[in-house]
């Protein structure tokens, strides 16, 4: 039998077809089969009752008509029960789970599974993530967008979809002008060569300082931008100095993230294509002239329908706005996005609207595909005050030093745990945990919160937390270290014997939720939904092993057992993987 990949997709499709014969309107009749309370089975279908209400007819009824047009493929698989008016639930025969365990034994076999299933497979996705601006170094405000940016990336790769990492940098602001202006007179070469982001942080805050006291020097650093965007030369190539330096910067921290971009085009690359976008939009009518500037105005919406989204400035600049714009249309000519993800602060949520309501007219009006566009927005990262997360003197954290705290934290706790390890491995181990817990700990909150920054809550072994996940996946390997065999011999095993015990039966059907857990965060595009999902998981395979012993004489129980440990190192290392996180086999 070929067992399906995801059994709630394959409920679906299965409902859809038993209602294309009934002729019923499939649509609103299977419209999301879910992971049940395991009481009731593994997954349950709500659509009946509703349409049997709108169609008026016997729920129960029309259940019972619904099942027996079940397709056999889906009957064989799964018993199938009508419960209370009209639910219908299905339960993974054994035989079933048998063969998901034996044909999804490797992470090829899931991901091609999971492509097999995605609706984003085949796709192209641009994700737009970290952005940072240049000249000043990454913050505890950065975290986010980084590393939720970087999970959905896997995510969607894992479901098929191509994806395009695009780092879209602010690089081209008007606080150049002032940069530049104290970076010809005040530069300090002894403080470039030993930290230079710190060096251009403290010359543009002087240019700041300075031009705010001093008309003149005001004027100059703006003659400096001037000339900056028109082409100067020198000051070009102070610019592409200021940039390169701040992204070698920035990639030794995405380094810690595992993160490589495709493609570093940020707003100074859209330099020369704002002008078709004010030239289109103003031609179709979508953009005019308000006090000097070019705004576009949305007359059905609440709120822009007075507040314009302002895409020229009246001084002749462009703004983020227009950048964005043309952003869009490159990414929809230049790669073919299907779809584009935006991983920004909610703070933004504005902007995110108005670019997006702008393009879908602009595209509408000029015959373009439009494609997905997401604002995958995230909230504030705060302190145990309640404020966003800041020094005790009031400043920025910066990232480096955050990251560089967590593996001294983790090193504590591995210290204490791993005690055993040499020290060499013991500060590897700790900066896998340490750079893993930060990243956990803010994916697996649902992205749309707010969430306090708490070290003893995410360096920590008990809970939701990078480190008991970690420590799971290496106890499972020093199981079979133990037992002198390894997971992939295991995962090939013909010896196993039908699962017999509750916690075995139970470990199981929990592993092959894994494609619906997969499909929900890759669907909203939410990563905490897997940190759930895999910390159920490990619950569950914790639960199993206090209860069966693995290391049994009877060869066909313990391949059995050697399987379910395989199987949930498996999906644990995949899932952690998928999140963005580095696993380790010893701790
Ligand atoms: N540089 C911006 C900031 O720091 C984020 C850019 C996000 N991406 C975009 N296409 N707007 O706020």
């Amino acid at each position: 039998m070929s067992v399906p990949f995801n059994f709630a997709t394959a409920i679906e499709a299965a409902l859809n077809q038993a209602a294309a014969q009934l002729g019923l309107d499939a649509a609103p009749f299977a419209p999301e089969v879910r992971t049940a309370d395991a009481r009731h089975g593994d997954f349950q279908a709500n659509g009946v009752l509703p349409y049997a209400k709108r169609t008026k007819q016997n729920p129960r009824a029309l259940a019972e008509q619904v099942v027996a047009a079940l397709p056999a493929s889906l009957t064989d698989a799964f018993e199938v029960a009508i419960a209370g008016p009209g639910f219908l639930n299905f339960t993974c025969r054994p035989a079933t789970l048998e063969s998901w365990l034996a044909t999804y034994a490797t992470e090829p076999s899931l991901r091609e599974g999971a492509s097999a299933t995605q609706p984003e497979s085949g796709q192209t996705f641009i994700v737009d993530y970290s952005s940072p601006n240049t000249a000043k170094q990454m913050h505890v405000g950065h975290l986010r967008s980084a590393v939720i940016g970087e999970a959905m990336c896997r995510l969607l790769e894992f479901g098929g979809a191509k994806v395009i990492r695009d780092n879209h940098i602010g690089d081209w602001g008007t606080g150049f002008g002032k940069l530049i202006w104290a970076y010809k007179r005040h530069l300090n070469a002894d403080a470039l060569a030993q930290d230079p982001l710190e060096e251009f942080e403290r010359l543009y805050k002087l240019g700041n300082k300075t031009a705010d006291e001093d008309e003149s020097v005001l004027e100059d650093a703006r003659q400096e931008l001037v000339n900056l965007q028109s082409g100067n030369e020198e000051n070009l190539a102070i610019w592409r100095h200021i940039n390169e330096v701040s992204l070698a910067a920035f990639q030794k921290i995405y380094d810690q993230f595992g993160i490589t971009f495709d493609h570093t085009l940020g707003e100074s690359f859209y330099n020369d294509k704002v002008s078709q976008v004010y030239a289109e939009l103003t031609d179709l009518g979508l953009a005019e002239i308000s006090e000097g500037a070019l705004v576009v105005f949305h007359p059905e919406h609440p709120r822009f329908s007075k507040q314009p989204f302002l895409i020229r400035k009246s001084d002749g600049a462009a703004n983020y706005a227009s950048t964005d714009l043309a952003t869009i249309l490159y990414r929809v000519e230049h790669f073919q996005a299907d779809g584009v993800i935006y991983v920004i602060d909610s703070r933004q949520g504005d902007h995110c609207q108005q670019l997006f309501l702008t393009a879908e007219k602009w595209f509408a009006k000029t015959n373009r595909p439009l494609p997905r566009l997401e604002h995958t927005s995230f909230g504030t990262v705060l302190g145990e005050n309640g404020k966003p997360l800041k020094t005790r003197s009031g400043e920025n954290i910066k990232l480096r030093d955050l990251l560089a705290e967590a593996t001294e934290r983790a090193a504590q706790l591995v210290a204490s745990k791993s005690a055993n390890l040499p020290p060499a491995e013991q500060q590897a181990v700790a900066a896998i945990v340490g750079v893993g817990s930060v990243q956990y700990a803010d994916l697996s909150q649902n992205r749309s919160s707010d969430y306090v920054f708490s070290w003893d809550k995410m360096i920590s072994l008990e809970g939701n937390t990078a480190a008991y996940l970690l420590y799971a996946v290496a106890r499972i390997h020093s199981i079979f270290r133990k037992l002198d065999t390894d997971p992939s011999a295991a995962a090939a095993t013909a010896a196993a014997t039908p699962l017999v015990t509750a916690t075995e039966v139970t470990l199981a059907r929990k592993l092959t939720k894994f494609p619906e857990a997969l499909r929900a965060t890759i669907g909203q595009l939410r990563p905490h939904t897997l940190c759930l999902y895999l910390y159920e998981l490990a619950g569950e395979f914790s639960a199993f092993y206090n209860a069966d012993k693995v290391a049994v004489d009877d060869a066909g129980v313990r391949a059995r057992r050697l399987r379910l440990c395989a199987r949930t190192l498996l999906i644990l290392e995949t899932g952690l993987n998928l999140l963005g996180l580095r696993t380790l086999k010893r701790m």
